[in-house]
């Protein structure tokens, strides 16, 4: 594995950084299923908070990746597998930025701040429709069903890659292993 086959550094620990976040999220949110009232108010701010630090995260990691542009996929990799590599990742972008967008326009809807760990996170000008909101929340929970679907395929590749295959995938992603780019 030579120079240019590894992302950078940077966004090895956006990508690992987010992926913990996404999957912390989505426990919350299910552990919060359970509850009601104020006990379930409680988890769910630490779902808003963290789904905007998501957010945030993602701006950086979108602005990393246009300086530092990803090393290009595998050279063996088939016509339909570049396809799928590249749908899946724009799949991903497009969710982490719908996911907490979809959220912070239903909390402004209802007109409701959200708590980003003690900083009040500003309320969109999109006035009041508390109607629309719920509707807005469902597709977010419809999306993030198909944020762990395709978490599953995408995991599912990148093992089937470097353990089937043998093609060192994971170690594209994997800091200190091999010769990280700068
Ligand atoms: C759980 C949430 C996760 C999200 C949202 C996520 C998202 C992404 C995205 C968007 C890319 C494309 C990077 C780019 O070109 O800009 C990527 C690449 C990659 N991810 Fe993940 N990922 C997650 C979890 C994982 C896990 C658990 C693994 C471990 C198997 C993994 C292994 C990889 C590898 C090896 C690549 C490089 C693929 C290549 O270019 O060959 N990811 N991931
Ligand atoms: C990338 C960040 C986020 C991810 C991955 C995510 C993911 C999820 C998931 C998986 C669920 C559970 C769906 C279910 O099992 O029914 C959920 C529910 C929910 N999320 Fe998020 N979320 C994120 C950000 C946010 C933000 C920023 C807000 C609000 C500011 C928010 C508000 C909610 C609400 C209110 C629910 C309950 C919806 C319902 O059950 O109708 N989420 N989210």
């Amino acid at each position: 594995m030579g120079q240019g086959t590894r992302y950078s550094v940077g966004a090895m620990l956006l990508h690992w950084a987010i992926a913990i976040a996404v999957i912390v999220n989505w426990r919350i949110a299910a552990s919060a299923e359970q509850l009601e009232g104020a006990a379930r108010s409680a988890v769910m701010a630490d779902h808003f908070a963290l789904g905007i630090t998501i957010l945030v995260l993602t701006a950086a990691r979108i602005a990393w990746r246009l300086l530092h542009p990803p090393p290009p996929l595998a050279a063996h990799l088939r016509p339909w597998e570049r396809w799928l590599a590249k749908t899946s990742h724009a799949l991903f972008y497009i969710l982490l930025i719908a996911l907490p967008m979809l959220g912070w326009i239903a909390m402004s809807l209802r007109g409701a701040a959200i708590d980003v760990w003690g900083l009040a996170w500003p309320v969109l000008p999109v006035g009041s429709a508390p109607e629309t909101a719920s509707t807005l929340f469902d597709i977010h929970a419809t999306l993030g069903i198909a944020m762990l679907v395709l978490i599953v395929l995408h995991v599912a590749g990148s093992l089937k890659h470097t353990l089937g295959d043998r093609d060192g995938n994971l170690w594209r992603m994997v800091p200190g292993i091999g010769r990280p780019r700068a």
